[in-house]
């Protein structure tokens, strides 16, 4: 089982980074292969909003995001981490997301002329989070654009862990649980997928 792994921060060493790794090495102890896209590597165009993929399916825009897309396609788990900027996700995750309105669109065409399939059993999605405040919607500003993500790319939201509070760059290490939580997340991930 292939599980891509999605670090949203451009703060490299981060919180959402060591989140991260540390449920990917769960996915690992569970057999999984894991993949890392880092989307501060990339350059990742924003969606233009050109109308283009309506009609075509695919997106005018040629840069990273190809290969992007390629790697979403092949995962068969898709884990997403990103800090809370502003109440958002950040500017370099949302570039991706946002772009994923290419698959939806090709998903769209392929229903309107009956030749949709989906994949089954569904792919499972997961969510990683941490941010400096503690209010109580807090996460919800991370938890909607990435289950609407999921839910283009026929992905099913499995969960998330987000972590308030957590400001400092190696601030999550000093947390009693988060970062086992992540691994036994990564875990689970992968044990109640179906292979
Ligand atoms: C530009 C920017 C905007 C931020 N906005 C918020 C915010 O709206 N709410 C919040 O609680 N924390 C906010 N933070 C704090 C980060 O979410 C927090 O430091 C997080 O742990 C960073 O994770 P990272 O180390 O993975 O980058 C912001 C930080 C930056 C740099």
């Amino acid at each position: 089982m292939r599980v891509l792994g999605i670090y949203g921060s451009p703060r490299k060493g981060g919180n959402t980074d060591a989140m991260l790794d540390a449920f990917l090495r769960g996915a690992a102890d569970c057999g999984a292969t894991p993949e890392r896209l880092y989307v501060r590597d990339v350059q990742i165009q924003p969606c233009i909003g050109c109308g283009h993929c309506d009609k075509a399916g695919s997106c005018v825009q040629q840069d990273a995001m190809v290969e992007v897309y390629f790697r979403l396609e092949r995962a068969d788990g898709i884990v997403v981490a990103s800090p809370i900027y502003f109440y958002s996700v950040t500017a370099q995750l949302k570039a991706l997301i946002d772009r994923s309105q290419a698959p939806l669109m090709k998903k769209k065409l392929a229903q309107a002329a009956g030749a949709y399939h989906p994949r089954q059993p569904p792919r499972k999605g997961f969510l990683l989070s941490a941010a400096a405040t503690r209010g109580k919607r807090l996460f919800d500003c991370a938890v909607l654009p990435v289950r609407y993500f999921f839910d283009a790319l026929d992905v099913h939201y499995a969960g998330e862990l987000c972590f308030p509070g957590i400001e400092e760059r190696r601030a999550i290490e000093k947390h009693p649980a988060a970062l086992q939580d992540c691994r036994r997340a990564g875990r689970a991930f992968v044990s109640h997928t179906a292979p």
